[in-house]
């Protein structure tokens, strides 16, 4: 198996090539990244150089595209602009990366008759109340945020190639990851160091919105259990019932950590901030015999904590720039 990565230098496609290359010992990566500020290629340092290249190339480029697909049997399309603050910031660089992008790898699968599975979110389908049943895969379409919006546009375009014109695919949409070469700009990395830097950990508005945590090895066995069992053209949907308040999820880093637990600051809102995320991931477990790795929330976030502690080097040039973009957001 030739497979080839979009986004593969960024947080969860780089956990999903460290997972390939120890979980299929016979297959090659070729991954394909722009390395925009959000993509790093230390988090594929030491791979095997016979099992695994490395292109740097934007998946709008259509030339670059092509050549890559044509060069692989499947793909695994991760490739996006992620952060929600940003997109509403910024909107522009998400319709480029997150509709043209997808749009030009699907014209490359299309061309080459190639499988591709496409990674998304839960953050499509919009925000939940407490009380209401979790996502699944009838879930409507409702995003609220320019990310989401271009995700959910990156999703129905897979379907409408799949059904339009043939194309081999399948997607998912998985709940929030959490685990190693997280970028410091999302919630639990930047939280955890923000402690490690002597600054108070920021908890948007009241800290009661709910996110549905899975480990980002945990997303890995799902899209990997898709591409190999999942039936072309269906939806899956990635979690691992791991639903937490915002304030629960600080007050656990900061007692993990060794400090006060409400030793952190209350900062302004996200505009349209999602109350609420949860994943049902029946289909996946029931259908394809998925099961998390990672079920214990505590025990997965110490070892994140330590990661962060071990790789300081890893995460410092990011760490100043990124707190002085917040600080311009007020958040
Ligand atoms: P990330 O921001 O850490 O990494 C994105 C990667 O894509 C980076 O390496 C970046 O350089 C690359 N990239 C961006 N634009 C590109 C372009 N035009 N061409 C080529 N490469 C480009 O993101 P992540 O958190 O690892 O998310 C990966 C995928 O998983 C995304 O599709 C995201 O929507 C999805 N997802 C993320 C989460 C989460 O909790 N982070 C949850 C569910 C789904
Ligand atoms: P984030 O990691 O940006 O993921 P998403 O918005 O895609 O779910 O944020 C996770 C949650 O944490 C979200 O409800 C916003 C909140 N948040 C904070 O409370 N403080 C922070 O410093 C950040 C970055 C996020």
């Amino acid at each position: 198996m030739k497979l080839l990565v979009t986004g593969g230098a960024g947080f969860i496609g780089s956990n999903f090539v460290h997972y390939i290359l120890r979980e299929r010992p016979d297959w090659h990566v070729t991954v394909f990244d722009l390395l925009t500020y959000a993509g790093n290629q230390k988090n594929l340092e030491g791979l095997d150089t016979r099992r695994f290249t490395f292109i740097k190339g934007d998946v709008c480029d259509e030339a670059a595209i092509d050549s890559a697909v044509a060069n692989c049997d499947a793909a695994v399309h991760f490739a996006a602009e992620t952060h929600v603050d940003n997109s509403v910031h910024n909107p522009r660089p998400f319709i480029d990366a997150n509709i043209l992008g997808t749009y030009q790898v699907l014209e490359a699968v299309r061309k080459y008759n190639k499988r591709l599975h496409h990674i998304s979110t839960d953050e499509v389908y919009g925000d939940l109340e407490p009380q209401d049943p979790k996502f699944t895969e009838d879930s409507s379409y409702n995003p609220s945020s320019p990310y989401s919006a271009t995700k959910a546009g990156s999703d129905h375009l897979v379907s409408a190639w799949s059904r339009s014109f043939g194309v081999q695919a399948t997607v998912s949409n998985c709940s929030n990851n959490y685990g190693p070469y997280q970028h410091v700009e999302k919630f639990v990395p930047r939280n955890i160091t923000n402690v490690l830097s002597g600054i108070k950990p920021k908890l948007y508005g009241e800290g009661q919105n709910i996110r549905d945590w899975i480990h980002a090895e945990d997303h890995s066995s799902g899209v990997l259990a898709i591409l190999e069992k999942g039936k072309i053209g269906d939806t899956y949907l990635i979690g691992a019932n791991g639903e937490k308040t915002n304030k629960d999820v600080i007050e656990l880093i900061l007692e993990l950590m060794g400090k006060p637990k409400d030793s952190y600051e209350y900062v302004n809102d996200r505009p349209g901030h999602d109350l609420r995320y949860a994943i049902d991931s029946s289909k996946l477990r029931s259908e394809l015999g998925w099961q998390p790795r990672f079920t214990g929330f505590r025990e997965g976030l110490a070892a994140t904590i330590d990661w962060y502690k071990q790789n300081e080097a890893w995460w410092t040039p990011q760490k100043e720039a990124t707190e002085a973009k917040y600080k311009e957001l007020g958040r």
